[in-house]
Formats: C-alpha cells, sequence, structure tokens
C-alpha cells in the first residue's frame, strides 16, 4: 500500500482513521514536531482486558501515571547502571543453555536445536529472574500452563478485534476473542498475585532485591483508578509482554541472515576468535570490542524490525502532517520495516550488508534520533528497553556463534518466510545443528 499511496496515507477500519507514515521525513515530523500530540496510545480491547484496563504502560495514555511507571521501570531495572549490575544474569541463562547444549552434543557429537525455543528459553528466564526472581527450570506441568498462559498474552496483544473497529459490534464478541482473553486474563492474574503475595511475605531489600520487591517498596498507593496490587501487577507484566519476545525475535533472524551469508558469519567468526580465544566465553565487557558482531545486528534491526508497525499512537489534538490536516483521535502507524528498506536512504536495501554500518553509515546509531533506523521507534514512546534489549541479543548471539559451529538440519539456506502480525517473528522454527567448536572448559 505504502508504494502504491506513498509515504503517507489514512485508511478506514471500521469507525477508526489509521495514519500510516512509511518514509523517514514523515516519521521525523510526527516523532518531533508532533511528539507530544502523538504520544497517546489508543483504546483496544486487548490492553483493556490484559493490560489492567490499561494500567500496563505500554498501553496507559499519555500523562502522569504512565511517567510514573515508566520513571520506576527505568530506574530499577533498565537504567544503564542497572543493565550492567545485572549482566551477570544474562550471561548466566546464556551459559546455561550452551553447558546443556554442550552436554548433549557430547553424547551424539553435535546437537539438532531449534534456536527459536533456545534463545526464548534464555530471554524469559532473564526477564522472569530479574522481575520476580523465578526461572523456568525443567519440565513441569504447571511450568508448561504458565509458559502457555503467558504466550497467550503476547500473542492477544497482538490481535485483530472486530470490536476494535466497529466497537458497536463489541458486545456480540463475534470471533469469540473476548471471552479467550479474560479467560486468560484470570489465569494470568492467579500467577502474579501468588508472586506477590509470596514476595510480601518474605520481603528482600538487599542486593538479591528484584523488580517486584522494588515496586512493593515503592508503590503505597494508589494513583487514578487503580488500586496498589494493580499497579505493581501490571508494572512486573508490562516488562514481560515488552520484553520477552523482541529480543528473540532479533536473534533469531540475524543467526537466519548469517547463515544465508556464509561470508558474514566467518567475518563474525573471526572477530569472535581474535577478541576472545578458544577458551572462554564472551562476556559483557568484551561487546565493545566486537564492532562487526555490532554492525550485523543493526542490520537484522534494519531489515527484520520486531515491531514491524510499532506500537499504534493516537492524536490527541489535531496536526498537520506533511502538509496533510491529521484530525484528534486519528492511530499513527510507524511503517518502520518500510522506513528501513528506502532505497534513497541505502544502496542495494533489500541485501544484508553489515559493512554499511561500518563504512557508507556509520554514524547512524540505533539513538532513534537518526529516523532512517527507527527499530525502537522514536520521540518520547520510545523503548525505554532498548539497551537491555541489545545487551541480550548480543551477549546471546556473540556465544552461540562463537561456541558452536552452526549449520541448517537439512543444509540448505533458511527459508526466510515472515509471518503474520504486529511482531515480525519468522514464519518457520529455525533447526540447526550445534556442534561444539571451543575447548571443553569454556562451557563448564
Ligand atoms: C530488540 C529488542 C527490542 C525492540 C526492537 C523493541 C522495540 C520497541 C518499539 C518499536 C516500541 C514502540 C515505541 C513507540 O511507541 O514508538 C517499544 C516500546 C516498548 N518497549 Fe521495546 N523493544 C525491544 C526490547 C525491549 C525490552 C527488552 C524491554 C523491557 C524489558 C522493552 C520494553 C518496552 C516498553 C515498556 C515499551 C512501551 C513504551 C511506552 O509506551 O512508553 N522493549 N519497543
Amino acid at each position: 500500500m505504502a508504494d502504491k499511496y506513498g509515504p503517507i496515507f489514512t485508511i478506514r477500519v471500521g469507525g477508526r482513521k489509521n495514519l500510516i507514515v512509511s518514509n523517514s521525513d514523515m516519521a521525523r515530523e510526527c516523532f518531533t514536531v508532533n511528539d507530544k500530540v502523538f504520544a497517546a496510545r489508543p483504546k483496544m480491547t486487548a490492553f483493556e482486558i490484559l493490560g489492567y484496563n490499561y494500567a500496563i504502560f505500554t498501553f496507559t495514555t499519555y500523562g502522569a501515571c504512565w511517567r510514573n511507571l515508566r520513571k520506576m521501570a527505568i530506574l530499577e531495572v533498565l537504567s544503564h547502571h542497572k543493565i550492567e549490575m545485572n549482566s551477570h544474569v544474562v550471561l548466566s541463562e546464556v551459559k546455561t543453555a550452551m553447558k546443556d547444549s554442550y552436554n548433549n552434543s557430547n553424547k551424539k557429537s553435535m546437537v539438532v536445536t531449534e534456536m527459536d525455543k533456545w534463545f526464548g528459553e534464555i530471554s524469559l528466564n532473564v526477564l522472569f529472574r530479574l522481575v520476580v526472581g523465578k526461572r523456568f527450570t525443567g519440565y513441569s506441568e504447571e511450568n508448561e500452563r504458565i509458559r502457555k498462559a503467558f504466550r497467550s498474552f503476547v500473542d492477544f496483544a497482538a490481535s485483530f478485534m472486530i470490536g476494535d473497529a466497529i466497537p458497536w459490534l463489541r458486545w456480540l464478541d463475534l470471533d469469540g476473542g473476548e471471552k479467550a482473553m479474560k479467560k486468560t486474563a484470570k489465569e494470568l492474574d492467579g500467577y502474579v498475585q501468588t508472586w506477590l503475595d509470596e514476595h510480601r511475605r518474605s520481603r528482600n531489600h538487599g542486593a538479591e532485591r528484584d523488580y517486584m520487591d522494588a515496586l512493593i517498596s515503592n508503590i503505597d498507593q494508589g494513583f487514578d483508578t487503580y488500586d496498589v496490587d494493580t499497579l505493581i501487577k501490571a508494572s512486573f507484566l508490562t516488562l514481560i509482554l515488552a520484553g520477552t519476545d523482541t529480543p528473540v525475535v532479533t536473534s533469531t533472524w540475524a543467526l537466519s541472515l548469517l547463515l544465508n551469508n556464509r561470508r558474514a558469519l566467518s567475518k563474525v567468526v573471526n572477530e569472535l576468535d581474535s577478541k576472545i580465544g578458544t577458551k572462554r566465553t564472551v562476556v559483557e565487557t568484551d561487546l565493545k570490542n566486537l564492532i562487526y558482531l555490532q554492525a550485523v545486528v543493526k542490520e537484522t534491526l534494519r531489515l527484520y524490525p520486531p515491531l514491524v508497525l510499532g506500537v499504534p499512537h493516537e492524536a490527541t489534538e489535531d496536526c498537520v502532517v506533511g502538509g496533510y490536516y491529521i484530525p484528534a483521535g486519528t492511530q499513527l502507524w510507524t511503517n518502520i520495516w518500510k522506513i528501513q528498506r528506502d532505497s534513497t536512504l541505502y544502496l542495494d536495501p533489500l541485501e544484508f550488508r553489515p559493512e554499511r554500518f561500518l563504512t557508507t553509515h556509520k554514524d547512524i546509531d540505533l539513538k532513534s534520533q537518526h529516523f532512517e533506523l527507527i527499530p525502537f521507534g522514536a520521540g518520547r514512546r520510545m523503548c525505554p528497553g532498548k539497551s537491555f534489549g541489545l545487551q541480550m541479543v548480543q551477549l546471546t548471539l556473540a556465544n552461540v556463534l562463537h561456541g558452536f559451529d552452526i549449520v541448517t538440519v537439512d543444509g540448505k539456506p533458511v527459508d526466510m518466510a515472515e509471518s503474520v502480525g504486529l511482531s515480525n517473528a519468522k514464519a518457520n522454527p529455525l533447526k540447526v545443528i550445534l556442534t561444539p567448536r571451543l575447548s571443553a572448559e569454556a562451557y563448564a
């Protein structure tokens, strides 16, 4: 549609007007001069039912409540200081996954792995350990139920509901989505309430304090229409919802791109061997020296941003974008996927060329100041988990590429089909063979 109608157009879905911006100039106009106007989020059934009536701050409208909850998440989990402090958690989860694969490979000399699941396990355990001091070890029926409920939560958050487009049809719940969402919301609330009660009984104030402990200390009274428990539970779910899938999707695409571009893969592995050697695994302080790996991650986020259309914004006042009048109430979608594949900004935009970020585009960073590369969105609602997400992706990728020789199971190129939805996951699982390549002590 962007090719047909250009870099700015509107479509009506039921009663709602949607603005889609598909080039960097239009995006810049939305998130600089009009940033405050577009700082709100639209009302959506999923955000209401699963998000404790918009208390999950990804969905909270712009204002004091959103500001306070976001500030707390940054202070307690997402600031540079906290990310550095907690890097051992990411590292220990990566090492556990590597050790498991190494031990399994000892029995067969190589191990077949679904990498989406491998990355997913690391991400889920890191988030849960930081946020609620819990990790999922091995198989248990309860663990599987919890995982399933969280999976549905993420999937529902990105689903299309007829009642959102045509509000007067909502009460009929024609697709049954609302009923299913309520069931998931109730189940999740049960788990989160249990963890909250447990934390209240055995409060941790010391170095081991997790996000739930911090929330209990910081939130001692309700705000807006929300009571204390709702604010705490919603803040917990905000990080799980926003932070679990995005790093997994990015790591999976990065590995897929590298497997289809063996020259780039060799360059990454050579860089890792020359900077780290073969006797130890990669640690946080190595990342700044892995220049080519950083370029690979940037190029992956350019070609396969996990949120292709960002998260929707809503105009709270009338405004003008690209010379067009945009009435209050219009929903804004940023076509990140299209912006980052623009041939006027990138030579051969569909090609995977990490080198461009070391040469022609070396000044373009991920701080959302350059609108030609905005995988984390831009403006006041841009992703607060950017640095944490990048740390997870870089540490995980660096270690798996350094620790194992990797080939596809069938020896064929990776199928790059994308799934349909807000979150741009691969359509099919990435199955590979991992063969350890470091000395045994590195996996200990
Ligand atoms: C590669 C990893 C990630 C990518 C590409 C990504 C991308 C994005 C994007 C595009 C948005 C929407 C921004 C907008 O509305 O304009 C967003 C919002 C958000 N992200 Fe991320 N994200 C990533 C990782 C994370 C992580 C690890 C966390 C936290 C643990 C996180 C927390 C959030 C939150 C809370 C919001 C909502 C912000 C608000 O509404 O104020 N993200 N992210």
